[in-house]
């Protein structure tokens, strides 16, 4: 029996759950039940990420304190988590005193080691907040395009990437007000000492998906900078201990603690089990001997390969401890082939899906999906019903409506004394091999499509044998029985294999079975003599309503005040650039506008007069547009990668026509075209009827 520890990523405490994040724990429970089906002893931890700015700032908007916020947050995943079925051990809180007593006692060692340093560091500060402004605080004019409004790390115009401080007319995103440089003391954690180590742990005893190594070469190649792990109050988080009293708090910077929540969700499950017939030996699993051969093992998102598969270990090695067994990163979810869109009603909220379908739906569909790659994977939305529709309801459902009828009523539940098909369930028992070998090498969707082809066999042999015919034939009761005892066994073996991704159904096709295991070693035991309950559906269709409804829903009740979670920034802190102001973007920061605001935009149906490509400009398109004027206006936008200029040529569509005139180096824009999407993925112009009145205000 292997003695397994098992992590997902932890949600920030500032956000709902959406389907994005379920990608994630939906692969992560799936594994663990399939090991622990396998006989395991596998231990499944995970804790709300609840440090940083991001959370402060979303405290204080609500007007709450930021351990009223973390405990709200965590009661909300706790009852979405248990929605879709994902069975944690544990589920904790990086807030935790466990945390703190690990992040101290990492630092201490690193410190010990001579692995921190410190450093002054050079921050754009916001004087009204008294705060240091991480870089998506701060927006102001690109150094290299002049457009307005672009956060401080890269301009999303024209895709240059520059420091916050290099921006013309900055202003804070949190109070307006400018931004003065301000110099500070700072932690570093001395990553490059760390290479060797790294470039060994990255490329031995598969840790890592080959993709994933690749990557961490490229960083390799690009040099490892030392790591800013600390910020200055105001910070709800851990302050870092042992700092000279006469200097201002320090804090952890939210990734320092963050993975340490691992550690202290694991910890906090040993003491609550110590005494019990479950007990955990804390140090089984993470002393730096490992002589246990315990194995632990980390599920993430592709973004956040740079904090665990380099800070991570890195951190560990450098504190004695054990680092990961293993690190596996998964894409990121698209809906309907297009990222999440709100407009879309396609950014779902895990609790609006609930309302709507049964999360076992979801489950099986990321299954059908995920494999050991670091892929993204698209939950088409017909695609969804179709297959769920298909393979759940009327191939594995089916096969156990169709037979346990008879078995009922003719033979009061018994199934044969023998099974007159040991061939085919000899071959299907035997494909729970290859099942259980897809399921532990995190190839789910062979394995699902493995279960399907076991099913469509179970089918094929009741359609051949027609038990509904024979059953009106004279003297084949025992035909009819033995047939039906085939489907069932079938469908047992089939229910073996489900169990990790279908709890809920598989749990009670238990009941109607009469079963209490369903190990994937109880397959090996074929039901002879057995009696069965009576059959209850086991599963619903899903009907287009409700997919629609869900969609409607998600629009309705994805408003700015509940925006999800917002991602720490993953960007490596690059050589030769001070990662103070970089990798620490704590959050997407609402910014809230009134109505008198809004009003004061004006937007005018243009038509599109001449449309050109600017010399000089790879992403500028430049147009002359009939707002309805003396004169037509020039205006630059920012799409030429995704059109031609004839595209728009005569094309009727909105400007904002009260912008101040900005002086770009190919001139002066009069005004600013709209377009939806993302300028980095793709931008499309916003086009109007014709029937639309040139110069006509939207209102
Ligand atoms: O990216 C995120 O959502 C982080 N909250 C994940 C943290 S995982 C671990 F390191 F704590
Ligand atoms: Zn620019």
């Amino acid at each position: 029996m292997r003695e397994i520890l098992v992590t997902s990523a932890l949600p920030y405490a500032n956000g709902y759950i959406h389907l994005g994040h379920l990608v994630e724990y939906i692969q992560t429970d799936i594994w663990v039940r399939a090991m622990k089906a396998q006989g395991h002893q596998v231990t499944y931890v995970c804790a709300d990420d609840a440090h940083g700015t991001a959370i402060m700032l979303k405290a204080e908007a609500n007007g709450v304190t930021p351990e009223e916020q973390i405990a709200s947050v965590k009661a909300s995943h706790e009852a979405d988590f248990s929605k879709f079925l994902i069975n944690f051990d544990n589920y904790h809180s990086t807030h935790s005193e466990e945390n703190k007593q690990f992040s101290e006692l990492i630092y201490r060692r690193l410190n010990d080691a001579g692995h921190i340093s410190t450093k002054d560091v050079e921050q754009l500060f916001d004087p009204e907040k008294q705060l240091f402004l991480a870089d998506r605080f701060v927006k102001g004019t690109c150094p290299e395009c002049d457009s307005p409004d672009q956060y401080g790390d890269n301009c999303e115009v024209c895709g240059t990437t520059y420091d916050a401080t290099d921006l013309k007319d900055p202003h804070s995103t949190l109070s307006n007000a400018t931004p003065v440089l301000k110099t500070s003391k700072h932690y570093f954690f001395d990553l490059p000492e760390f290479e060797q180590f790294l470039k060994d742990w990255t490329r031995s005893d598969n840790r890592l998906q080959t993709s994933v190594a690749n990557k961490l070469q490229e960083w390799f190649e690009a040099g490892l900078a030392s790591w800013d792990i600390s910020r200055d109050a105001p910070y709800f988080g851990f302050q870092i201990p042992d700092t000279p009293s006469d200097e201002p708090d320090k804090y952890f910077y939210v990734w320092l603690d963050a993975p340490v929540g691992y550690m202290a969700s694991f910890k906090n499950l040993c003491d609550k089990r110590a005494g019990t017939d479950q007990a955990l030996d804390f140090d089984r699993y993470w002393a730096q001997e490992n002589e246990h051969k315990t194995e632990v093992y980390h599920f993430i998102g592709k973004d956040i390969v740079y904090f665990h598969a380099l800070f991570w270990p890195a951190m560990l090695a450098g504190s004695e401890l054990r680092t990961p067994t293993g690190v596996f990163a998964h894409g990121f979810l698209m809906v309907n082939g297009e990222k999440m869109s709100k407009s879309r009603g396609t950014f779902i909220k895990a609790e609006t899906y609930a309302e709507h379908l049964h999360p076992e739906y979801l489950r099986y569909y990321f299954a059908s999906k995920l494999s050991d790659k670091v892929e993204d994977i698209n939950l088409d939305l017909e695609d969804f019903m179709q297959k769920v529709n298909s393979d759940l309801v009327g191939k594995v459902v089916n096969i156990a409506s169709r037979s346990a009828g008879f078995l009922v009523k003719k033979y009061d539940g018994m199934l044969s004394e023998i099974c007159v098909e040991s061939e085919l369930l000899e071959d299907i028992t035997k494909t729970g091999d290859e099942i259980a070998a897809a399921y532990e090498n995190r190839e789910f969707s062979r394995a699902m499509r493995l279960i399907m082809q076991c099913a469509d066999k179970a089918n094929e042999y009741i359609d051949a044998k027609k038990p509904w015919s024979l059953a009106k034939l004279e003297g084949t009761e025992q035909e009819v029985q033995d047939v039906c005892s085939v489907a069932i066994n079938i469908f047992r073996q089939l229910m073996v294999y489900l169990a990790p991704v279908l709890p809920e159904l598989t749990n009670n096709a238990k009941a109607f079975l009469n079963l209490d295991d369903l190990s994937f070693a109880s397959r090996n035991e074929w039901l002879l003599g057995h009696k069965i309950n009576k059959f209850k559906p086991l599963m619903q269709r899903i009907e287009e309503k409700d997919i629609e409804a869900m969609v409607e829903d998600s629009k309705a009740s994805l408003t700015q005040a509940d925006a999800p979670a917002a991602t720490e920034s993953s960007k490596p802190a690059a050589k030769d650039k001070t990662p103070a102001t970089d990798a620490n973007t704590d959050a997407e920061q609402i910014d809230y506008i009134g109505i008198e605001d809004f009003a004061k935009v004006e937007m005018k149906v243009a038509h599109v007069l001449e449309c050109n490509h600017v010399e000089g400009a790879d992403k500028l398109l430049q147009f002359t547009l009939d707002v309805g004027e003396d004169k037509p206006r020039n205006v630059f936008s920012g799409i030429r990668k995704f059109y031609e200029p004839e595209q728009l040529i005569n094309k009727k569509v909105i400007c904002v026509t009260n912008l101040a005139p900005r002086k770009m180096k190919f001139g002066v824009s009069e005004g600013m075209v709209l377009s939806t999407g993302e300028p980095k993925t793709g931008l499309t112009v916003v086009t109007l009827p014709d029937a639309c009145v040139v110069g006509d205000v939207l209102a």
